[in-house]
């Protein structure tokens, strides 16, 4: 519950700085980092999904899905799953993300949390509807688990591959065998995450901000307490020996989980941080935020490294200093304004004015997007930003977002005029 009168406080703080890097329209909810460390996805309240190609920090693709928020976000093998507050589960596939493989309905409320088995094979889902479903990526009826009193928040697979640990508003952390019944441990406090460590150590956040510590049988080894408020995230590094906790009201704190002791505090812009994510070395820690970015940290001292967008600005685009230009850099990391350049995860704007909406060539846009009745001017891009892609092209998967003034907008449509005129 108190993660929607969070998100109404969110939603109700005046939009930030324009210009700035970004790619969502809303707070980053969910993280997942693949094992190569080469790409990230992140889910949304924004109700879309983005794959970030790390090196480059470009978008790759907006995954589009879910009819509401993007609560969780998993890598496979070979592609990528999303759940959302729309019960469903989207499974996607690496070298095709246009359209997912498959969309399950699988829970009657929103899907909180998942966790991909470590072969790959399936998925585990917690939901608000009190029960837990595991989904095998190949289709089939699910496994359906219930027991829990109430909303589930946390789930994970156990090393093991075939255990599952789940962790609900009821104060309750329950471990699935493959069969039989559930051991159920109770805590002191409502718990909103859970983290399993590649050792099968347990971390689960309280609503209380405290962060229980279990061994892999689920003995309590200790608990800590880690905030003042709910921890909403957690995370632990790859090698099990430090578990990242977020709350929403406080920060983001590492902790050693042999001594408990807080190693520190990340220190920095991005607060409050909703979703955490480790690289597959533990080197960097990636925080989603109320800020609508993904921002990333260094794991060994807390230090900001900065937004995903790692590439300067200048070399995503070429600017002439212009207002327009500035507001285009939160365009940039999924458009480009060349001929030649590649389609990132949204069209290239080369040549946009003029153009009919859903024609750039080699592109694949979302279904009917191609069918409303627009073409591109500097006034029509204008009310696509004022009213936002939602609401001007209803069924787009460009995420949800919004140039606030009318000078703005109106510098924006000079700048991309000028600099997307064919040549
Ligand atoms: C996170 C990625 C992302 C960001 C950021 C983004 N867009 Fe898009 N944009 C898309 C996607 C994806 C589409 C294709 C929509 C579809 O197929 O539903 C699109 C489509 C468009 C189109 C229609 C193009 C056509 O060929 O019909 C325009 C114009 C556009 N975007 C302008 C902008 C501008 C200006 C900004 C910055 C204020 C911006 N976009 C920010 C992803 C993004």
């Amino acid at each position: 519950m108190f993660i929607r009168i969070l998100l109404l406080a969110l939603l109700a703080t005046p939009a930030l700085a324009q210009g700035e890097l970004r790619g969502h329209g809303g707070p980053v909810r969910a993280l997942a980092v693949t094992p190569d460390g080469r790409e990230a996805i992140s889910g949304s309240f924004d109700s879309s999904a983005i794959v970030w190609a790390l090196e480059r920090g470009t978008a790759r693709a907006v995954l589009r899905a879910h009819e509401s928020a993007v609560n969780a976000v998993g890598v496979t093998p070979n592609g990528f799953v999303t759940a959302g507050e729309d019960g469903r589960l989207a499974i996607w596939a690496r070298n095709d993300l246009t359209k997912p493989i498959r969309v399950d309905k699988i829970h009657t409320a929103p899907i909180a949390a998942l966790s991909v088995s470590p072969d790959g094979t399936s998925f585990a889902t917690a939901s608000w509807d009190s029960s837990l479903a595991i989904t095998p990526l190949e289709g089939g009826t699910p496994r359906r688990l219930e027991g829990h009193q109430g909303n589930v928040n946390g789930i994970g697979f156990m090393p093991d591959g075939v255990t599952l640990v789940s962790a609900g508003y009821d104060a309750t952390l329950r471990i699935w065998p493959a069969q039989g019944a559930a051991r159920v441990i109770k805590l002191d406090s409502p718990l909103n995450a859970l983290s399993i460590a590649p050792d099968g150590r347990m971390a689960a956040g309280g609503s209380d901000g405290t962060l229980f510590l279990l061994d892999a049988q689920g003995n309590h080894l200790r608990k800590i307490e880690a905030a003042d408020s709910p921890l909403i995230a957690i995370a632990f590094s790859p090698d099990s020996m430090r578990v990242a906790a977020a709350s929403p009201r406080g920060s983001v704190t590492l902790f050693d989980t042999a001594s408990g002791k807080a190693l520190f505090t990340l220190n920095g812009p991005g607060l409050p941080v909703w979703s955490l994510a480790f690289s597959a070395d533990g080197k960097v820690l990636f925080t989603g935020g109320g800020d609508r970015l993904v921002r990333r940290w260094s794991a060994v001292n807390g230090d900001h490294l900065g937004p995903i967008v790692i590439e300067k600005p200048t070399e995503m685009f070429v600017s002439d200093g212009s207002r327009g230009a500035e507001v285009f850099k939160a365009c940039a990391v999924c458009h480009t304004l060349t001929p030649d350049a590649e389609n990132r995860a949204g069209p290239t704007l080369y040549g946009v004015i003029g153009r009919r909406i859903g024609t750039a060539s080699g592109y694949v846009y979302s279904a009917g997007f191609g069918a409303h009745d627009i073409v591109w001017t500097k006034e029509t891009i204008a009310k696509l930003f004022e009213l936002g892609p939602s609401t001007f092209t209803p069924g787009t998967k460009m995420p949800e977002q919004r140039v606030g003034s009318d000078e703005d907008r109106a510098a924006l449509g000079d700048f991309i005029e000028k600099a997307a005129r064919p040549r």
